[in-house]
């Protein structure tokens, strides 16, 4: 364990063993999953929907969260160590595919944890493992490429200085083990298939660029490692977007709808298809994530996560419905992560987490080429969506449909 002196994500990679100059020089290889294939584990999941549990939070109204919505973190988030003092108090959720509902009497899905396929005679793993093998040495051998990674003060803000140090502390929860990413490192890197500058000013005209901006503007050779990445990362958006689809068929459909409604952009279809309907990817990098919710991710939608790597613990856990659900690695969880506070909960090894989301911004530029036709009811949006739309005068494009 070297890493504290590292300063790049290669030279983090080479020092834990996670990959070595050999394997770093050889191309990476997509899991081939064709059409038919996705269609046919689509059929086997849907057959075998009834070996998903449920659980209720009673007590729990999802719509009153969204009513009482303000757009800021969570307060628990201000409180120092909180994650390291409320992980112990949760009620731990095990079990392999669960559905979780609020206790409201319209019984709203707030996550779905999917670790299987098949009925339980025949259970494999959702993501199956050479998918799992291509997706972790893909990444790696894309991070060896040294990609433009960032700190997030949200996700980690006991990674934060504040911006009053040069060089970051090691990641490091009380009582938990260093974990010491890159010191120019950063703990996330985003992939952005559409992008937009205005987030949170309004809802209309919307300039909605095009391209992973974050990383596009790298040499030849990162370019070319992105592309290989893009690649690895198509069968699993593939594949998510079928247990989506099962799962939560209605949700699945409006993002399907944004998905065929964004523009075509020859130069960048491939990355367009690579992703799919979640139109960013966020990776976290071997990093603590604290409690946050995602203010920017489309207000009642779902992001989809997916571990990765060689840790044990790492409980997804969610303090406002009191419940911890234990992952491990290529396992899936779906949750409304605008709304519902979340965290990671204390893990040793090594932990890289696929985070697929799409900004609210997306669906608004959609939106408004619809002529400000709403894609979830305005009546169950946040307050102050409403007020964003109501103070908004919508002109359709022409020919919008
Ligand atoms: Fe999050």
């Amino acid at each position: 364990m070297g890493a504290t002196a590292c300063m790049t994500w290669q030279e983090y990679l080479l020092a834990e063993g996670l990959l070595d100059q050999e394997t770093s020089t050889r191309t990476p290889k997509a899991f081939p999953l064709n059409a038919n294939r996705a269609k046919g584990y689509r059929k086997n999941l849907r057959d075998n929907l009834s070996f998903f549990e449920e659980f209720i939070v009673d007590g729990f109204d999802l719509q009153s969260v969204v009513d009482s919505a303000i757009k800021s973190q969570p307060c628990e988030s201000s409180t120092k160590g909180f994650e390291v003092e409320n992980e112990p108090m949760l009620r731990l959720l095990s079990g392999n595919n669960c559905i979780i509902r609020d206790g409201s009497s319209k019984r709203e899905i707030l996550a779905i944890k999917v670790t299987t396929s098949g009925s339980p005679e025949h259970a494999k793993p959702v993501i199956p493992a050479p998918l799992r093998t291509s997706l972790e040495s893909g990444l790696y051998r894309y991070l060896y490429s040294n990609p433009l990674c960032k700190k997030d003060p949200n996700r980690h803000k006991s990674n934060t200085n504040h911006g009053t140090t040069i060089l970051p502390p090691p990641l490091v929860r009380p009582g938990g083990p260093p974990n010491p990413v890159p010191t120019n490192g950063g703990s996330c890197h985003n992939i952005h298939t559409y992008s937009a500058a205005q987030h949170d000013q309004k809802i209309s005209d919307i300039k909605l660029s095009q391209g992973p901006r974050e990383v596009w503007a790298g040499g030849r050779q990162r370019t070319q490692a992105l592309y290989q990445f893009l690649s690895i990362l198509k069968p699993l958006s593939t594949l998510l977007e079928g247990v989506f689809q099962v799962t939560c068929p209605e949700t699945f459909h409006i993002y399907k709808s944004v998905f065929n409604s964004l523009p075509k952009n020859d130069a960048n279809r491939g990355i367009k298809d690579c992703l799919g309907i979640w139109t960013l990817r966020g990776i976290v990098l071997d990093a603590f994530t604290d409690v946050h919710v995602d203010l920017k991710d489309v207000c009642k939608g779902f992001c989809a996560i997916v571990p990765l790597g060689n840790f044990t613990g790492g409980n997804f856990c969610l303090p406002s419905l009191g419940i911890s659900i234990p992952m491990v690695a290529g396992e899936v969880i779906f949750l409304k992560f605008h709304l519902i506070p979340h965290y990671v909960g204390q893990w040793t090894g090594h932990r890289f987490s696929l985070v697929h989301y799409t900004h609210q911004v997306v669906f608004d530029y959609v939106q408004e080429k619809r002529g400000g036709q709403q894609l979830f009811p305005l009546a169950e949006m946040p307050l102050w969506y409403r007020k964003r739309v109501n103070d908004c005068d919508v002109v359709p494009e022409e020919g919008a449909s």
